[in-house]
């Protein structure tokens, strides 16, 4: 963490300067007071005392007002580089998480980051800013001490005899406390997750009329938080009184043996009331000793969990003498490809080899589980291949910028994404300048113009979260347009009509003929329709393509292909026509 906080060092020590003239002024008050009384309390020289207060009374204003800005300046500058520290940090971890590659996002739950970048960041924070500004009022415990002694050695003893019975109950407190306060963050945390699966899943729970079971979950989860909860706040009844009261007893014993010191005339009145208002403001910092600690303990196991991430490489970058791909054909080869999923045993492609000619148009039919998604992901290499080399115009895609690759080749997924913002830029999404026209002109290529401009708001209507409020065949072609508005030299549809009804298909498949018009497009179909589309079909199976050729030939020398044709839903009466 030191860059950051180096890079506030200024600010960070101007605050810290401050807080500590702010501790030497609120010690120095005390001070100023028992000099008062002793100067105003006759004494047998001086039975009727003639000193004004009027200079202490300015001393206690003025120092009153150095601690009021003191107090400003510190706590100003502690708060700005508090937040400065927790920006960085964020912004770090979004900048790191947005280069991070896929294969990290199939294994880690969002929410897990979701709670990394925020509740970690907020303790590293606290820690980062706030210990400094509580070593500083520690330290001012050893001038207390020293100003203390120089009064009276017998009475400082006294005075301090209590303290290290608060620290000890500190640490007790903590010990109890800190696990405790874990175990509420976790079942916090349970909490959040079932409530978020409730809100996101909620189509499913209301489907299966599962919502008892989610509420008997939640209330499982919440009576485990008001468990510990419950607990937390008895810990903190049973010791807390203690720690009010112990600093109390050195307060008495300083009363008791000042007292007698006092009538002895051995310390002044005075001396005294600094004694027992120093007894209560030492007490403070040797609570926020305990405190310290245990926000170094939470920080840094944040920080621990803030690095896993940050440390993460991204697998996939552009090597160092990356080449633009400027104006790609779209010539797409596959060359012995193998590929299997980090963390998986099975190979999902063993040996494909897949040519596209450009401008041509192939049709990727197989099982499910076959890898034809796979394969689309290769393409704009969200994995790289574990052997072999995906070729687009003859580069292999791990010389070219991760930039123009994905310029060039558009990927339709099989589950689109739509942002809840307008239909307009979710269309513009990987053009945000284009103007309305070019985003009505892709809107209509891929079908959706009618619908959207029968919309009451047109463009401007906000879609719900995920696109929940359009039709899984809406939400389709609203990603073939947005795709199609890039104009990338290859095209993949994945499942891209599957979720379309028959009748609109006729529509669908002239939009299709538009968006394959002069480029390469690899279709991974579904359905029979979407074959024919097709120049000619490739049979992925076991990992390798074993057939190659047009429809028809295909049907007639291939059994597998007739077999996978037949496992298609809505494909069964076509075949045996
Ligand atoms: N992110 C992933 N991590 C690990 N394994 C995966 C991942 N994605 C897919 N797989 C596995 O890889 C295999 C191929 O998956 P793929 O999505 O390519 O199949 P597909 O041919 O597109 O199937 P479908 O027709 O059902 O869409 C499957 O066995 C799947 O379980
Ligand atoms: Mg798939």
């Amino acid at each position: 963490m030191a860059p950051l906080v180096r890079v506030r060092q200024g600010r960070l020590a101007v605050a810290l300067a401050a807080s500590a003239l702010g501790v030497l002024t609120t010690l120095a008050v005390p001070v100023v007071v028992g000099r008062a009384i002793d100067q105003a309390l006759p004494t047998p020289t001086d039975p009727i005392p003639t000193t004004g207060m009027a200079p202490f009374v300015v001393a206690l204003v003025l120092l009153g007002i150095a601690r009021a800005a003191c107090g400003f300046v510190a706590r100003d500058g502690l708060a700005r580089v508090a937040f400065g520290l927790e920006f960085d940090l964020r912004a770090l971890i979004y900048e790191h998480l947005s280069r991070l590659s896929f294969s990290f996002y199939d294994r880690v739950q969002t929410g897990q980051l979701v709670s990394r970048a925020n509740s970690d960041v907020r303790s590293v924070q606290m820690y980062l800013a706030y210990a400094p500004a509580l070593v500083v009022s520690t330290a001012s415990f050893a001038v207390a001490v020293v100003l203390m002694v120089r009064i009276h050695l017998g009475l400082t003893v006294a005075a301090v005899a209590a303290l290290p019975g608060v620290y000890a109950l500190g640490v007790r407190l903590r010990k109890e406390l800190f696990p405790l306060s874990w175990v509420v963050q976790a079942h916090l945390a349970e909490i959040a997750t079932v409530v978020d699966e409730n809100v996101t899943g909620t189509r499913v729970v209301k489907s299966f009329a599962g919502e008892g079971r989610q509420i008997a979950l939640l209330e499982r989860a919440a009576r485990r938080l008001q468990w510990a909860t419950v607990r937390q706040f008895d810990t903190r009844a049973r010791l807390g009184p203690a720690m009010e009261n112990l600093p109390r007893i050195g307060l008495a014993l300083v009363l008791l043996y000042g007292g007698v010191l006092a009538i002895d005339g051995q310390v002044s009145i005075g001396d005294l009331v600094v004694f027992s208002s120093y007894v209560v403001l030492l007490q403070a910092p040797f609570r926020s000793l305990g405190f310290l600690l245990m926000l170094s303990q939470r920080a840094s196991a944040s920080a621990q969990r803030i690095y896993e991430v940050l440390d993460t490489e991204p697998e996939i970058v552009d090597a160092p003498d990356a080449i633009e791909l400027v104006e790609p054909r779209g010539d797409v080869e596959l060359r012995q490809v193998h590929f299997t999923y980090p963390g998986r045993d099975t190979p999902v492609l063993a040996g494909l080899d897949l040519r596209l000619f450009a401008g041509e148009t192939v049709a990727l039919v197989g099982r499910t589980g076959a890898g034809k998604s796979s394969v689309a992901r290769l393409l704009t290499r969200f994995y790289d291949v574990d052997a072999g080399a995906v070729l687009i115009d003859g580069h292999d895609v791990r010389t070219v910028t991760l930039a123009s690759l994905r310029r060039a080749v558009g990927v339709v997924v099989d589950e689109p994404f739509l942002f809840s913002d307008t239909l307009l830029a979710n269309i513009a999404y990987g053009r945000p300048d284009a103007s309305l026209d070019d985003v009505r002109r892709a809107a209509a290529a891929a079908g959706v113009d009618d619908f959207i401009s029968a919309l009451p708001r047109g463009y401007d209507t906000v879609v719900g979260e995920r696109g929940y409020t359009l039709s899984g065949g809406q939400r389709q072609r609203i990603a073939i347009a947005r795709t199609l508005l890039v104009d990338p030299a290859v095209l993949v549809l994945d499942d891209a009509t599957s979720a379309v009804d028959a009748e609109r298909e006729e529509l669908i498949h002239d939009a299709l003929r538009t968006l394959m018009a002069g480029r390469t497009t690899l279709v991974i179909a579904h359905r029979l329709s979407t074959i024919a589309l097709a120049d000619r079909v490739v049979l992925l199976d076991g990992g390798r393509a074993v057939a190659d050729g047009p429809h028809a030939e295909l049907l007639a020398r291939e059994p597998r292909y007739a077999e996978v044709l037949s496992s298609l839903p809505d494909e069964r009466v076509a075949v045996r026509r």
